[in-house]
């Protein structure tokens, strides 16, 4: 029996190494099937020249948002549209609208991109949901504030269902690259409930398109890393060198905050904001789960996120975690909690949150450059265990990338145990070959 559940852990472990390798290749992202941002464009009424419409943006992402400078959504036209005019967001660009006398369009551009406008525009510019400057919430944190919203007037083009075609090549910046967009497709009518949900209507047209993420887009490098200790061994387990990269040129990093404040004006020149603090990784965030003590019923962790960035502060930050304890998750301080059940019903994985005006500030390097949490878990008798690196989770991603472990053969050992002398080579192959072994010595058994 011993040797059998040996030897499914680290089949396990092996397993979870082999799967965080080829799901780094895929946009698809099991823990958030859905995850995607959906644009609708709804046309409201027709003009003599065009059409007025709604266009609605809505973040389904769970732990995914858009942070400040906010999103840019662009577009081609498929024929030879103006914009009219626009309330709750503005073309970054008016183009060249000189065949126009009287009436000069907001924008004649055939390539238009369309960014949200601040908070505080007089209201005759503004729309619903429109006017946060881009930013919008992850759906899993706060729904109402992951959704933007504006209006359009289009001329020069159809004037009904059979002669508009919805424009083309659609592309969002969120506020970074990582998004790819599909073509839209016309779909039935939207239909909506008046404020007082006793009278629908129906918009003229409607189309719609999904933009998806995919972390290889924006970097091969991760962009957070996870370092791991516990209560009863004094080793901590570092997070791995170069965890995001050391040899990229751009990667640079400064010792001493005194030299980011003469860096500072340097940097915010950039799009890219970015002067890390030096460390081995090279990480602008890492994660430390520390197991920190064992009770009769429960157990209990300290989550705590650094920020390394000089140059961030980290709004509306999430955390995701997989952990198989997570189910009896007891109590959880200064953060808020949500479990995430996948594949219909395995309750192993949660996202974490800043609370409101409290932890939901992740602040530059330096001294406040730290969240923390303390978990309380209630055992599963028959599984919990501290052999084998069980009370380590298996995943963690930090606004939706995912961080980089360290080897499961570096992870902290319970002293006096049989698995305190560390697998001598930290390679990957040895390790999955060691392992492999080990599955098939367990099923000579
Ligand atoms: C176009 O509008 C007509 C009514 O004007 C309606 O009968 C038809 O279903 C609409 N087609 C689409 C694709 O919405
Ligand atoms: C930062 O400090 C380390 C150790 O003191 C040193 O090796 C490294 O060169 C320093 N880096 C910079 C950019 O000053
Ligand atoms: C982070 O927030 C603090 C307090 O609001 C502010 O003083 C600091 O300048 C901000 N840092 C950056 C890099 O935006
Ligand atoms: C998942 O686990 C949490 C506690 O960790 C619990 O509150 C929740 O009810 C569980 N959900 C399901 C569907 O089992
Ligand atoms: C949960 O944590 C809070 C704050 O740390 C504490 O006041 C409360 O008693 C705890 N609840 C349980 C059931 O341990
Ligand atoms: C958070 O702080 C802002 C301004 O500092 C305040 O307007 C808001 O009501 C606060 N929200 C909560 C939930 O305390």
């Amino acid at each position: 029996m011993e040797i059998i559940s040996k030897c499914i852990r680290s089949a396990f472990l092996v397993s979870v190494m082999f799967l965080t390798i080829v799901s780094h290749a895929v946009a698809y992202d099991s823990f958030d099937p859905n995850g995607r941002i959906n644009i609708k464009w709804d046309v409201l009424s027709w003009t003599p020249d065009g059409y007025v419409v709604t266009v609605t943006i809505i973040n389904y992402q769970m732990y995914r948002h858009i942070t400040s400078p906010g999103w840019t959504l662009g577009w081609t036209w498929a024929k030879k549209e103006v914009i009219w005019s626009m309330v709750g967001a503005q073309a970054t660009a008016q183009g060249d609208c000189s065949k126009f006398k009287a009436n000069i369009p907001h924008s004649c551009k055939k390539t238009p991109s369309v960014v949200d406008l601040l908070p505080g525009v007089p209201v005759n510019q503004r729309f619903s949901d429109c006017c946060k400057s881009g930013v919008m919430a992850s759906w899993g944190q706060d729904p109402s504030a992951a959704v933007s919203a504006f209006q359009l007037s289009v001329g020069h083009s159809g004037t009904s269902n059979k002669t508009v075609t919805p424009p083309k090549n659609f592309y969002l910046l969120g506020p970074g690259p990582g998004y790819t967009c599909s073509a839209a497709t016309i779909v039935p009518p939207s239909v909506s409930f008046s404020p007082d949900g006793r009278r629908t209507t129906q918009a003229m047209m409607t189309w719609t398109l999904d933009c998806t993420y995919s972390q290889l887009l924006v970097s091969e490098n991760p962009t957070c890393c996870v370092s791991l200790s516990s209560f009863y061994n004094p080793m901590i387990t570092p997070c791995p060198s170069c965890a995001c990269g050391c040899k990229d040129v751009n990667n640079n990093c400064i010792n001493d905050s005194k030299d980011s404040r003469m860096l500072n004006q340097k940097a915010l020149a950039k799009e890219d904001a970015s002067m890390l603090q030096c460390t081995n990784h090279r990480c602008p965030i890492r994660v430390h789960w520390h197991v920190k003590a064992n009770y009769r019923a429960y157990w209990r962790v300290k989550i705590t996120i650094t920020n390394f960035n000089y140059l961030m502060n980290y709004t509306q930050w999430t955390l995701v975690a997989q952990h198989p304890n997570f189910n009896k998750l007891a109590n959880v301080s200064s953060f808020v909690y949500k479990p995430l059940i996948h594949y219909g019903s395995i309750n192993d994985t949660g996202m974490f949150y800043g609370i409101k005006n409290h932890s939901d500030l992740l602040m530059e390097a330096g001294p406040e450059g730290s969240v923390q949490t303390e978990l309380l878990l209630g055992k599963d008798m028959k599984a919990f265990t501290l052999e084998q690196g069980w009370a380590f989770p298996f995943k963690l991603y930090f606004n939706g990338d995912e961080c980089k472990m360290p080897l499961p053969d570096i992870y902290p050992t319970l002293p006096n145990s049989a698995y305190a002398n560390p697998i001598s080579s930290s390679t990957l192959a040895t390790t999955l070959l060691l392992s492999a072994l080990l599955v098939f010595l367990c099923s000579c058994h």
